[in-house]
């Protein structure tokens, strides 16, 4: 039996620890954490996040070869062979490489932990997204110890995205593990290449070197993020043209080379990670007096901003050019479907927005409602919070549709326009309903990257 340790029991740690101990019976796994809370929630029926399959996974591991804890971290560290850190690596709000690079002070905090209470040498792997490079970092600071004691450090970044978190867990598109070219870190990469062995197919275990592994994660959420602003960008010039972007997504991502996934128009990306992984390779760029390369990247950023900025603009302009006062139902406040993490949501940004015009917000999701007020802080005393959408939308006089919850798109919507002050608007940002139905309900339809289908002709223009 192998002691795992995981250091930080969020989005990542917990979803991950949780199935590597379902297929590894053999291990004993731990899950720490310094917020007491969240290791509560994980050892309750109420699990700190909402993932679709997640409970199931932990029910059947928990308590078996799967622990929570806030207690004894120290000697947890000392006891384990293998620990993963998976802390969080939010962007720094201070200092040099504000508001772009990695804040990795909950990093060095960990590893400094792992240095003070060890006694045996063991395989630390970073879990976490970090800036290229940081492990050798890490392994300066390890490899200090007055003990002679000697720490691997590897890098496994994660790939999952939230809402499929066990499903991209249980069959990965590739496990990524980098180590040194060393005897010892060869041993240790293959030490937990026989970890995720146990069900992941080998073919899709890739090794490669240590900094190849780190850049390889920001690079990948770089890349998707670039595809979201591409679309959308298009779909900008769509709405100028009459050419539908779904049409012209659909079109391109038929070519075998481009492929059809990541082509959503939308209202903009959001989530922990887009941001702040492009921020933090925009810096690594500029730190390599690469300022080419950080400018082309930015772009993406940018266009996100614009898409946002643009929703909003269309939906004051389309009303009348005045919002104050009028109650507008936004149907979504996660980031995306199937989560309840409101982290960097367009749906936050349009609400905020909204709110700027005199807006009277009606914020209606299944599951997000609670992260969403926090998020919001001293905002959400000016907006109504209303999980029945039927609820949110009577009176209102647009609903905006800000995620991709299936949910929305099955709405009896006649029965909403019916209950709305007229005329009715409706903005779709994730062009999922069916707008020519609408239509012909009564609803004026603006949709992202689409002709507006309106009752009267004077106005979009
Ligand atoms: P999170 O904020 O949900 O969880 C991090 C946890 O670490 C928190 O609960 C925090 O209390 C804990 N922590 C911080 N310092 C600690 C310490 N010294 N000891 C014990 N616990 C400590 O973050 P997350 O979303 O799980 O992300 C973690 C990392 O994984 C980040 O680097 C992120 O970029 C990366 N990542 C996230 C996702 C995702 O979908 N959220 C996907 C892939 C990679
Ligand atoms: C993303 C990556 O997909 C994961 O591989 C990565 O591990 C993770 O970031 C991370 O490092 O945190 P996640 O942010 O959970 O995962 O969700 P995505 O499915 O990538 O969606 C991100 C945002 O893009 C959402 O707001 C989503 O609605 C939006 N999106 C996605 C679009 O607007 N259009 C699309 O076609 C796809």
């Amino acid at each position: 039996m192998t002691h795992i340790l995981c250091i930080g029991a969020g989005y990542v740690g917990g979803p991950t620890m949780a199935v590597i101990a379902k297929h590894c019976p053999q291990h004993r796994i731990t899950v720490v954490d310094v917020n007491r809370q969240r290791i509560d929630a994980w050892n309750s029926d109420q699990l700190p996040i909402y993932e679709p399959g997640l409970k199931e996974v932990v029910e059947q591991a928990r308590g078996r070869n799967l622990f929570f804890t806030a207690d004894d971290i120290e000697q947890h560290i000392d006891q384990s062979e293998i620990i993963f850190v998976s802390v969080n690596t939010p962007t720094k709000s201070f200092g040099q490489g504000a508001g772009r690079a990695a804040d990795l002070q909950y990093w060095e905090k960990t590893a400094r932990q792992i240095l003070e209470n060890s006694t045996s040498p063991k395989i630390i792997i970073e879990k976490s997204t970090l800036p290229v490079r940081t492990a050798e970092a890490m392994a300066h600071i390890l490899n200090t110890n007055p003990n002679g004691l000697h720490f691997d450090v590897l890098s496994n970044p994660e790939f999952l995205a939230e809402g499929n978190a066990i499903e991209n867990l249980e069959h990965p598109d590739r496990v990524l593990i980098g180590g040194h070219d060393t005897p010892s870190a060869q041993a240790a990469v293959q030490t937990v290449v026989d970890l995720y062995a146990n069900w992941v197919p080998r073919d899709k275990i890739i090794t490669t070197n240590l900094w190849s592994s780190e850049l390889s994660k920001l690079v990948a959420n770089a890349f998707l993020a670039q595809r979201i602003s591409s679309i959308n960008a298009i779909s900008a010039l769509c709405e100028k043209t009459g050419a539908d972007v779904s049409e012209v997504a659909y079109a391109i991502g038929t070519d075998s080379r481009i492929g059809p996934k990541f082509l959503q128009a939308s209202v903009g990306f959001g989530g922990s990670c887009f941001k702040k992984d492009i921020l933090n390779l925009v810096y690594l760029c500029e730190q390599q007096n690469l300022p080419e390369v950080a400018e082309y990247w930015e772009q993406v950023l940018k266009i996100n901003e614009y898409q946002g900025a643009r929703f909003v603009a269309n939906m004051v302009h389309s009303m009348f050019n005045t919002l104050a006062g009028k109650r507008i139902a936004l149907f979504g406040a996660a980031f995306k479907a199937n989560t309840s993490d409101t982290r960097e949501s367009p749906a936050l940004v349009v609400c905020r927005e909204l709110l700027d015009e005199h807006a009277q917000v009606v914020l209606c999701d299944p599951y997000a409602l609670e992260n969403a007020h926090q998020e919001l802080g001293a905002l959400a005393r000016k907006v109504t919070f209303e999980p029945d959408p039927y609820l949110a939308a009577q009176g209102a006089h647009a609903i905006a549709i800000l995620t991709e919850w299936s949910q929305f798109a099955a709405l009896d919507y006649q029965r909403i326009f019916q209950s709305m002050a007229h005329p009715a608007f409706i903005f779709d940002g994730r062009n999922i309903l069916d707008h020519k139905a609408l239509f012909e309900m009564g609803f004026n339809v603006h949709a992202v990257g689409k002709a507006p289908r309106l009752h009267f002709n004077d106005i979009g223009k």
